[in-house]
């Protein structure tokens, strides 16, 4: 595992980018694994920047996302397709028909996981995942528990999840109470794997995803097993390491 320490959020954002973009510059056709969530936000944005300035070129690039609400269509702007569209996907010359994440409108949860499944296996598995990092050490949807869910799964949100999401919904009925989220095995499959931190709030769970016991109560710390992780992180967020 390979740790970079950066002395802010822009600079974690910079370094995560110039991975990135160094993955589709060396393989055009590359497949990149993404995640939404408030950390990669400033990756995507350094990555627009470039692109805007000709330094990338997303034409050929497939992107596959980790997680979904079930139940929110893509244009409800709390799904995480929204987020990727408005952050990403309608800044860059990217073709939206390659960009994939789990269908949130299918509600055959099975039918959904199966689909999702095949197109990441039909896409040839991923070549460079993008993940941030939770505060109890979930990756995707992937929480705390007694064992490791290998594939595509519907998860149910906790109470607690539910409840901060309810302040962006007219009624308590529409907020999401599951989500769709790529499984454990299907991370690990990933040829390299990028983990973006930052934030003292982070502290605690990066030195005990990467350097405690690897357990499912610790999701994340299945990616030390992993021979090609890098953690991109702010002072803040290593400062306990
Ligand atoms: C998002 C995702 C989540 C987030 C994690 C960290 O697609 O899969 O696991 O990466 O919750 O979120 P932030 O970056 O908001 O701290």
């Amino acid at each position: 595992m390979k740790i970079i320490k950066t002395k802010d959020y822009d600079q974690m954002s910079r370094v995560a980018a110039n991975i990135i973009s160094a993955q589709v510059i060396i393989k055009p056709k590359c497949v990149l694994g993404l995640a939404t969530g408030s950390t990669p936000i400033g990756t995507y944005k350094q990555l627009v920047e470039w692109y805007k300035k000709g330094d990338v070129d997303f034409s050929e690039v497939t992107t596959v996302n980790l997680d979904e609400y079930k139940g929110l269509s893509p244009e409800n702007d709390q799904s995480y397709r929204y987020f990727m569209n408005t952050n990403l996907f309608d800044h860059v010359n990217i073709d939206k028909t390659r960009t994939f994440v789990p269908n949130g409108l299918e509600a055959d949860s099975e039918k959904a996981c199966s689909d999702y499944n095949q197109i990441i296996q039909d896409c040839g598995g991923i070549d460079l995942q993008l993940l941030g990092l939770g505060n109890n050490g979930h990756i995707g949807f992937n929480e705390p528990s007694n064992a490791f869910e290998k594939e595509t799964h519907c998860v149910a949100l906790t109470q607690s999840t539910i409840d901060a999401n309810a302040r962006f919904f007219a009624s308590m009925d529409e907020v999401p109470k599951e989500a769709y989220t790529m499984g454990i095995k299907t991370i690990m499959q990933a040829k390299k794997i990028v983990v973006v931190v930052n934030g003292a709030q982070k502290a605690d769970i990066v030195k005990k995803a990467f350097f405690g016991p690897i357990t499912p109560e610790v999701p994340a710390s299945i990616l030390q097993l992993h021979n090609d992780v890098t953690v991109v992180g702010d002072e803040a967020a290593l400062s306990a390491l």
